[in-house]
């Protein structure tokens, strides 16, 4: 079994996705044993208590910058034994010294097409912004494994969603977590965990059928 981390600091949608797709059994070989906020009154975190899941909090706020704040993650993920974490509505970029020593071990959500509305300040609700600014048709949803620079590690999975006439950004921000976000996450974690990814470069192959 693969130890896995959900590194949260919200609501937690993205973390029930990824609960629930465990229960059902369509993440296999992995063990959900530890869910780390960054907010001390995240609710994600009574998610994870009713999962029974242990949860941790580091509280970004008790952090004068990101360096020691990463380090403190790095440090609990080294104590609890983890192998693979997963950012499920994290809103925090991790250091280099950590997404370094988790190579090809950090799965990020993010909620548009991977090149496009990505990088440093997107994030939360103005992607959805900047994509009906922009006037693109179809935009959607993107699991990575994280490197240094924000978004742009190797892609593992990619959902499309349509932009509809009507969309204000909350809608859009809903609709890529229910047609996207929420199915990729927890199939990227799996794919992981059945140890069938291959990254070569920027690619990631997938073995087997998906
Ligand atoms: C949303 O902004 C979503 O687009 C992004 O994370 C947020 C959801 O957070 N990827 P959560 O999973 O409900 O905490």
């Amino acid at each position: 079994m693969v130890k896995t981390a959900i590194l949260v600091s919200g609501g937690g949608t993205n973390l029930q996705a990824i609960i629930d797709a465990h229960a059902r059994g369509d993440i296999k070989n992995c063990e959900l044993a530890a869910v780390i906020s960054s907010k001390p009154d995240a609710y994600a975190l009574t998610r994870a208590e009713l999962a029974g899941i242990s949860t941790y909090v580091i509280d970004r706020k008790q952090y004068a910058d990101s360096t020691g704040f990463s380090a403190d993650i790095h440090k609990l993920l080294t104590k609890l034994d983890i192998e693979l974490v997963a950012l499920a509505g994290f809103m925090y970029v991790l250091d280099a010294p950590l997404v370094n020593a988790f190579e090809n071990r950090i799965i990020n959500i993010h909620p548009a097409l991977i090149p496009a509305f990505c990088g440093v300040g997107f994030y939360g609700l103005r992607v959805h912004e900047r994509v009906l600014e922009y006037g693109v048709k179809i935009t959607g949803a993107t699991a990575h494994f994280c490197t240094a620079g924000a978004d742009e590690g190797p892609i593992i999975l990619q959902q499309s969603v349509e932009v509809r006439e009507d969309d204000t950004p909350q809608s859009l921000q809903r609709r890529v977590m229910e047609e996207a976000e929420w199915h990729i996450l927890p199939r990227a974690i799996s794919l992981y965990c059945e140890r069938r990814l291959e990254v070569e470069g920027r690619r990631v192959r997938i073995r087997g059928e998906l």
